[in-house]
């Protein structure tokens, strides 16, 4: 048995240069360390992440309340347990906390740990991480989803949808799917200059240029789909990440224009935008709470990707309901939703149990950590959301998936879209 000797954490930043917690944890001498993200359009159902609110220093941002608890008392709870009992490890930090959605010591320091542990485990057995999940043989690639445009709370544009992606679904291998990406990103690049805008990114690495409205965002995509010599809703598949939770008011809701609109006619503009721009896969299309909304436009929609993120915020409570609801077909995964490993597993392996794809995914502040890339494959997961060909967080997770690709050799296979 490897016991654990201790657990040490400190403050470091994510990508929007806010402070983080980094944990590191400790086998004799071996030791392995993970970087939780953090989000901006957060479900209020996600876990709680905790942060030193009083202390001015960092604007109320640091972490040191949260790093100090895991130097301490976390530290000590984990001492001589069994690093490669990850649900005994999880078990203990869920106790510690006690509270549903982890607010006494913060998801975002328990999920360090957790995640840190994962890795420290497959080290030790001298795996790669991704054979340290759920798949034992037959390892499949993800599709990417790359964010190319961002709008939202991601940018500072008036774009109201969040996320403008670009799904490479005929293509045939993960270097395949990235090579794909990398032509319509520089011919968008290309298209934007030639329009006069700036071609700076936004949090996800995607462009985000002072476009007003969703459909000028869609047609340009398409015309870069088209001067890369791909056909879009084929080779190329555009995929939004509504964020509709940031979009509503009373009842109604302001996705397609600034104007706020009912449930009915914002579904029926969902279906001429699905129809004009071949859209393939919709996150987030109604608010959290708005199920109706979701199974109106499930029931409307059957052949698209409906993903559900704030709405199932990687819960296996909210799963279930939404799965007797009739809600989604699918449903993103962000490890930090939840706050542990463990249960993040149990969701994936019940949205896989009733058909549901799984997307692993970022977030919009991310790391150098590239835990969710093999998290991807070794969950079976179907595609991957991890931003665009930019920023040094984002191609991180690309760089890890090609790595895998490459170890796989022969065996490496593309995941069903
Ligand atoms: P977030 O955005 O990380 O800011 O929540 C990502 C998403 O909504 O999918
Ligand atoms: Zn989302």
């Amino acid at each position: 048995m490897s016991k654990i000797t201790k657990v040490v954490a400190r403050q470091v930043f994510d990508s929007r240069g806010n402070p983080t917690i980094e944990a590191e944890i400790f086998v004799k001498n071996l030791s392995s360390s993970s970087i939780c993200p953090s989000g901006a359009s957060t479900g209020t159902y996600e876990a709680f992440e905790k942060r030193d609110k009083a202390n001015k220093k960092y604007l109320g941002k640091s972490v040191f309340i949260p790093v100090k608890y895991i130097n301490t008392v976390i530290s000590k709870k984990l001492k001589n347990q069994n690093i490669h009992n990850q649900e005994r490890i999880d078990h203990i930090l869920i106790k510690l906390d006690g509270t549903k959605q982890k607010k006494k010591i913060g998801a975002n320091a328990i999920l360090a740990v957790s995640m840190a542990a994962k890795k420290l485990s497959a080290k030790i057995k001298k795996i790669p991480l991704y054979k340290n999940f759920l798949v034992k043989s037959n390892y499949k690639l993800p599709y990417p989803l790359m964010n190319i445009i961002n709008g939202g709370a991601h940018a500072n544009n008036r774009l109201r949808i969040q996320e403008f992606m670009i799904r490479p679904d005929r293509a045939k291998s993960f270097s395949e799917s990235v090579r794909m990406c990398f032509i319509v990103i520089n011919n968008l690049k290309k298209l934007i200059k030639q329009m006069g805008y700036s071609t700076s990114v936004g949090d996800e690495g995607g462009f985000a240029p002072m476009i007003n409205d969703n459909e000028s965002a869609l047609k340009l995509i398409v015309k870069a789909i088209n001067l890369s010599g791909f056909k879009n809703g084929k080779d190329i598949s555009i995929c939004l990440d509504v964020a509709a939770n940031e979009l509503i008011k009373n009842k109604k809701y302001s996705i397609h224009s600034k104007k706020f609109i009912s449930v009915d006619k914002s579904i029926q503009n969902y279906l001429k935008l699905i129809k004009k721009y071949k859209i393939k896969s919709i996150e987030d299309p109604f608010g959290e709470n708005d199920w109706t909304a979701w199974n109106k436009f499930l029931s409307k929609t059957q052949k698209i990707q409906i993903v559900g993120d704030d709405l199932f915020v990687t819960n296996l409570e909210r799963l279930k309901v939404g799965f007797l609801n009739m809600s989604a077909n699918s449903i993103l995964i962000k490890l930090n939703q939840i706050g542990t490993v463990t249960e993040t597993l149990e969701v994936i392996k019940f949205a896989q149990l009733i058909g549901y794809k799984t997307i692993i995914s970022h977030r919009s502040g991310d790391s150098e950590d590239s835990f969710i890339a093999d998290l991807a494959v070794g969950t079976n997961s179907n595609q991957i959301k991890t931003g665009s060909l930019a920023r040094s967080e984002r191609v991180a997770k690309y760089n890890q998936l090609i790595r895998i690709e490459e170890k796989l050799g022969k065996y490496s296979k593309m995941n069903t879209i």
